[in-house]
């Protein structure tokens, strides 16, 4: 009997499937069925359990019975897999008696990545089968392995180059013929033949230190030593609580939405649009961000010209690239004679003209209005038609570039993050006459570097550098009335981030804001306020790291933040001229005030529709600027706490300072009941 597994796109594992294949075991039982052989349909065996059903009520049959009926099934069960068996589709496989792979299938289980353990038998079958070390490993590091490396570790039984479903029902028909006993992996010993190797394994595992706010790796390991200390059934009875209380967890609950919100930034009004091809690409400025995307661009196979102002910084912006390469190549990232392939792959000029050829160019020269709308007349002449022309600007105006083109339409925001070769981010900005199959190229082209695009609308600071703003204002707002910057920089640690906001302005130099702010002086809202602590740090010639003080001092060579009496002396002078009398925060008012500054300001994105859904803030947020994935971003945390708490406690601070007055769109949804998820989903149906 041919089960054959159809619920695109991933044939996750939902309720219906489920069902199907609880019905199509039940079937088996017919005398007249000698073997079933489960394979699946487009491009993959399933992918997992549906995510999208975790947190609502479970719905029979449930994942964990369906393989132990599969299991327990007494006619051959052969799995036939393709494409990627991740997580609970794996763990089908797993139950059945045979498995049989094309060799280009990858297996494993990512499940640790969504805050979870494989929770229907896998931490209890894998170790029978191939160990404690190895199965530690694909659950812990959560990364998919190819076939023939599978059965090496005696995970699958055979790995064909083709023709996968023919070999299963030919395979199935030799084992009935042999009429050996059926081999469970329930009952397998073969993982448990060296047991001091196994403790030893354990041991090693716990014995590395975690993060405390992820709790799944130490469950694997709790689930994977009862593989050994207890009987199979009670064994799955423990994995069964503990895939329970992980679900139930908060950092699960970030960690789906993340996996999710990641997907759906690619439901764009624009994605019936079809891409414009791009095999050669201009990178205008070799600068730190020009070089990290060239860089990127050549990673992913185009040929790239670097054009800058004058030949010596021509020859500073290819160095910069040669740099990347080398870190990339020691790091083993990069091999020899790719990096040999891409440098052929790279061209060099001072004249915008050699871009005559390009079919996208990406301008990151300096932060200059006027220098980048020069740039971007010059492009217009020299750029073939349908050439897509994009911009890498933080904060311009991406519609007044647009307009000293006579190409609007191809006009885009391409905005990446620094460091582009460690952020996954790119905003795509789409200005008011960007052509829909200009921003869908600029989605492709992410997913080509192996980014995750966002679509941003144009505003000052799109999406991701407005929420820094806001963040940096409630920040600097409670240094100001009595903080220290070590303080704030640890109660953001506490809350999930690498590094503080004082750590990281530090680390990327104070200088290049504080000349955007004298530049923008003229135009500040006098009503506003201004908090000049970074000027007066500036104004000592504290630029961060680069000049050993900035909100911290370092030791000569040292990256290690020390806190500073001079800076305490700064603040103090500023908190004295404006006469505030500076009080004491704790970590829960400054992590509140940071969040809920962040939160404020993306319900007022969203109703100026700069960005589409909630969740887009919260992508841009996770992939660009390190806020913690398992909270699962701002908006995310805010619905976690309730919309209710967030809106009360800024209107109290507002009542001493306007900045926290909260966004009208947080009344609204107190009102109607609202969360943001509600509005993702909204958008979700809309696409
Ligand atoms: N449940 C629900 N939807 C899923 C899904 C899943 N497990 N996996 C993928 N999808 C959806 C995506 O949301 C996306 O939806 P969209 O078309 O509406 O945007 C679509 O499938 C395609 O996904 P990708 O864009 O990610 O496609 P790729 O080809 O780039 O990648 C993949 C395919 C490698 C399978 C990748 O989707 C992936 O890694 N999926 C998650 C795998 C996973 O985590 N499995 C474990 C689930 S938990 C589990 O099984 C628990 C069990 O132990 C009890
Ligand atoms: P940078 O100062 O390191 O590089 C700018 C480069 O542009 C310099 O090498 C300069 O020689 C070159 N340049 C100036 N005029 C030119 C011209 N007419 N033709 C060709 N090249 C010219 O600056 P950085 O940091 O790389 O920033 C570039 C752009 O990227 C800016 O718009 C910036 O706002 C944006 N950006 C910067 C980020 C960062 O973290 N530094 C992050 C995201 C965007």
């Amino acid at each position: 009997m041919i089960v054959t597994i159809d619920n695109p796109p991933v044939n996750a594992l939902g309720a219906e499937v489920r069902q199907g294949l609880w019905d199509a075991i039940g079937a088996a039982e017919d005398p007249g069925v000698k073997a079933v052989v489960i394979h699946a349909a487009g491009r993959t065996f399933p992918a997992g359990a549906d995510i999208r059903e975790f947190g609502k009520p479970p719905a029979d049959p449930w994942l964990p019975d369906l393989c132990n009926r599969i299991e327990a099934c007494d006619k051959l069960v052969v799995a036939a897999l393709h494409g990627t068996a991740l997580g609970g589709g794996f763990e089908v496989a797993l139950a059945c008696h045979t498995r049989i792979a094309l060799a280009s299938a990858k297996v494993g289980f990512p499940e640790v990545n969504l805050g979870i353990l494989p929770g229907a038998g896998g931490t209890q079958r894998a170790p029978r089968l191939c160990g404690a070390q190895e199965a530690l490993t694909l659950m812990i590091e959560g990364k998919p392995i190819d076939a023939p490396t599978a059965m090496a570790m005696g995970l699958i039984d055979g790995v064909v180059e083709e023709d996968l479903l023919e070999q299963a029902i030919l395979l199935a028909g030799m084992l009935v013929e042999e009429g050996k006993p059926l081999r469970r992996s329930g009952e397998c010993r073969d993982g448990f033949r060296d047991p001091i190797g196994y403790e030893a394994a354990i041991r090693a595992a716990r014995a590395v230190k975690r993060d405390p706010n992820l709790p799944a790796p130490g469950r694997i390991i709790d689930c994977v030593e009862a593989a050994l200390l207890l009987p199979f059934e009670n064994g799955l009875g423990y994995e069964r609580a503990a895939f329970e209380d992980l679900v139930a967890s908060e950092a699960s609950a970030g960690l789906r939405h993340a996996f999710l919100s990641e997907r759906r930034a690619g439901h764009i009004p624009e994605a019936h649009a079809t891409p414009r091809e791009i095999a050669q690409a201009g990178v205008v400025g070799g600068g730190l961000m020009g070089a990290g995307i060239a860089t990127a661009l050549l990673g992913a196979g185009l040929h790239v010209t670097l054009v800058e102002a004058d030949r010596e910084r021509l020859a500073a912006g290819l160095g910069r690239i040669d740099d990347l390469h080398e870190r990339a190549v020691k790091r083993g990232r990069l091999s020899a004679d790719a990096r040999e392939a891409e440098w052929d792959r790279l061209g060099g000029t001072t004249d915008l003209a050699g871009l005559g050829a390009a079919d996208l160019v990406i301008e990151a020269v300096t932060e200059d209005e006027a220098l980048k709308a020069g740039v971007f007349r010059d492009l217009d002449r020299v750029m073939k038609p349908g050439a897509v022309l994009a911009t890498n600007t933080s904060y311009l105006d991406v519609d007044d570039l647009a307009r000293v083109t006579d190409r609007p339409a191809d006009v885009v925001g391409l905005h990446f993050f620094s460091p582009v070769q460690a952020m996954r981010l790119v905003e795509v900005v789409a200005a008011a006459k960007t052509a829909p199959e200009v921003v869908a190229t600029g989605f492709a082209l992410a997913k080509r570097l192996g980014k995750v695009a966002v679509r941003a609308g144009v505003c000052d600071g799109f999406i991701g550098n407005r929420m820094l703003t806001a963040y940096r204002m409630a920040a600097d707002i409670l240094l100001e009335e009595g903080a220290a910057p070590a303080e704030v920089d640890a109660a953001m640690r506490d809350f999930g981030f690498a590094m503080g906001p004082y750590q990281v302005a530090d680390m990327a130099g104070l200088d290049i804001s504080w000349a955007r702010r004298k530049r923008l002086a003229d135009s500040r809202d006098p009503a506003q306020r201004y908090v000049a602590i970074a000027d007066r740090l500036c104004e000592a010639g504290r630029f961060g790291q680069k000049t050993g003080a900035g909100y911290y001092r370092y030791a000569e060579g040292s990256r290690t933040p020390e806190e500073d009496p001079a800076v305490a002396d700064i603040l103090q002078a500023e908190r004295s001229a404006r006469g505030i009398e500076p009080r004491r925060f704790g970590k829960v008012e400054i992590r509140q005030r940071c969040l809920f500054a962040m939160v404020n300001e993306g319900a007022k994105i969203l109703a100026e529709g700069i960005a589409l859904r909630p969740s887009d803030i919260d992508v841009v947020m996770l992939a660009g600027y390190g806020f913690p994935r398992w909270r699962g971003g701002p908006m995310k945390a805010a619905d976690r706490l309730g919309i209710l708490q967030v809106r009360n406690a800024l209107r109290g601070w507002a009542a001493d300072e306007p900045f926290w007055t909260p966004a009208p769109m947080l009344n609204d949804m107190i009102k109607n009941g609202r969360h943001f998820d509600d509005m993702n989903a909204e958008e979700a149906q809309k696409s």
